[in-house]
């Protein structure tokens, strides 16, 4: 993998503070600062947006992998920044201890003046007024809760009290006397009836759900030629037909995660097959290795 092409071809590519050495993420979500190579989810951000500028919580219901957590850090927390003066943000994962992992997360921020500590106790003994603490910090805070399905996993006697009052709070943000408040949910849709066995779920995220969509033919083409052309570098049109043909016949969800995987794959195979520091992937570079979407159906 070595030698002159493949060195300038990867030189990390610079957008603001960001550094990149490929343009596309491969297997794992996008992080905020990739957000230069986040793309084709115009539509999806702008119908989310709205419904958080009326909902004080909003779930972001799919499947796994179908980019929930992409959306939420690389889209809708970018916006979110140019949207709202000053605004703070916290990210947590429920994990086994759902209240303390929030009261950490704001605890660390200093988004108050309570410690950790405090807010963990408050947290717990009285959830309208630590709201009301957080609704009442002069910033407008996002908070983004990330599989949310990890609070099914503390329905067992010892641990249920802990997921209460997790939900209380959720419940005491939908309550709260100014919007300052707002929460963002990603949670996998095969548990979203659990939803209906925990406290008063249901109804908080009654009306604030959102269905993620699949991407359609033409913003996966945003999401294969946006990043390319980022790193000035042209997709032949043959290769991206090649690619959403083979994406459009995988009708699981896993299509966007393969998707993904193969493009990297693409960009090391074509970058590494050109001795003049390759400026156009073509589907040349790639009829070699057959199908890889095929190849790479049961990774
Ligand atoms: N807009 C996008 N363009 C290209 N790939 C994407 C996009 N959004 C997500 N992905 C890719 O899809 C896969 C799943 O994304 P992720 O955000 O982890 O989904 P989820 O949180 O729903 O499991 C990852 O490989 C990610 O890089
Ligand atoms: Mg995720």
């Amino acid at each position: 993998m070595k030698g002159d092409a493949f060195e300038k071809v990867m030189t990390p590519h610079n957008f603001g503070s960001n550094i990149f050495v490929s343009p596309y993420v491969g297997l794992r979500p996008f992080y905020e600062e990739e957000a230069a190579l986040f793309f084709g989810r115009d539509k999806t951000l702008s119908d989310v947006l709205t419904l958080l500028e009326a909902e004080p919580i909003v779930a972001i219901i799919g499947h796994s992998g179908s980019g929930k957590s992409s959306l939420i850090l690389a889209g809708l927390i970018p916006q979110l920044r140019i949207r709202n003066e000053q605004p703070r943000f916290f990210v947590m994962r429920p994990g086994h201890a759902p209240v303390s992992n929030l009261a950490e997360a704001l605890g660390t921020s200093e988004i108050t003046h309570l410690s950790t500590t405090e807010l963990n106790a408050l947290a717990r003994t009285d959830p309208d007024q630590f709201v009301q603490i957080l609704s009442h910090a002069d910033c407008q805070l996002f908070g983004v809760v990330d599989q949310l399905e990890e609070l099914f996993l503390l329905k067992h006697a010892d641990t249920r009290e802990e997921l209460k009052a997790f939900v209380n709070i959720l419940d005491a943000i939908t309550r709260a006397d100014n919007q300052n408040v707002r929460i963002i949910i990603s949670m996998r849709g095969d548990f979203l009836v659990e939803c209906s066995s925990v406290g008063r779920l249901a109804e908080i995220l009654n009306g604030r759900t959102f269905l993620i969509p699949r991407f359609t033919s033409s913003e996966l083409r945003k999401c294969i030629l946006g990043p390319a052309d980022k790193f000035g570098i042209i997709v032949e049109q043959e290769l991206v037909d090649r690619i959403l043909t083979d994406v459009n016949a995988v009708l699981d969800p896993d299509y966007l995660p393969i998707m993904q995987h193969c493009l990297g794959q693409m960009w090391r195979v074509a970058t590494n097959s050109h001795s003049d520091g390759a400026a156009t992937l073509t589907y040349g570079d790639v009829q070699s290795k057959k199908s890889l979407i095929d190849k790479n159906k049961n990774m």
